[in-house]
């Protein structure tokens, strides 16, 4: 079915001058923009979003990372689009994702890992909701 995921460009692919490609990358694979902004998560804001990793060991450095400068967020919409998206960014920790994935190209470690996705349509609802209002969906 059509249906839709969210994403962020994360400070380090911003940092590094990849956006242009990594959304080139989104697009010819058939994932249309749905919504798409230029924004920074303040620690606080970066805790929220992240607040189901809260108990993990990773938690601080997640929050400090994704919050120490810029993103990109973005709503998209293909068929399939949770499993197709987490098949074109590859596994979290760049090392272990697929050559020719976003993650493979533009990442350099499991914090720095140059993008997020949603794991399921549920949460992919919840995360364009905490960036996008109903007039900034297209
Ligand atoms: P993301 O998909 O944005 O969701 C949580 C992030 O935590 C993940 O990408 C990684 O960048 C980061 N992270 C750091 N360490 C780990 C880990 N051990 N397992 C999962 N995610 C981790």
């Amino acid at each position: 079915a059509n249906n839709r995921t969210f994403t962020m460009i994360k400070p380090d692919a911003v940092a590094n001058g990849h956006i242009g490609a990594i959304l080139d990358h989104i697009t010819k694979a058939g994932f249309k923009i749905v919504a798409l902004k230029y924004t920074s998560l303040s620690a606080e804001k970066a805790g929220e979003f992240y607040a189901v990793h809260a108990e993990r060991g990773f938690f601080a450095d997640l929050v400090s990372f994704m919050s120490s400068g810029p993103i990109v967020a973005a709503i998209l919409e293909k068929d399939n689009a949770i499993e197709d998206f987490r098949k074109l960014i590859g596994a979290t920790d760049p090392t272990k994702a697929e050559k020719g994935t976003i993650r493979n190209l533009f990442a350099k470690s499991i914090d720095a890992n140059a993008v997020h996705g949603s794991d399921s349509d549920e949460n992919a609802e919840i995360e364009g909701n905490f960036f996008f209002s109903a007039f900034e969906r297209f």
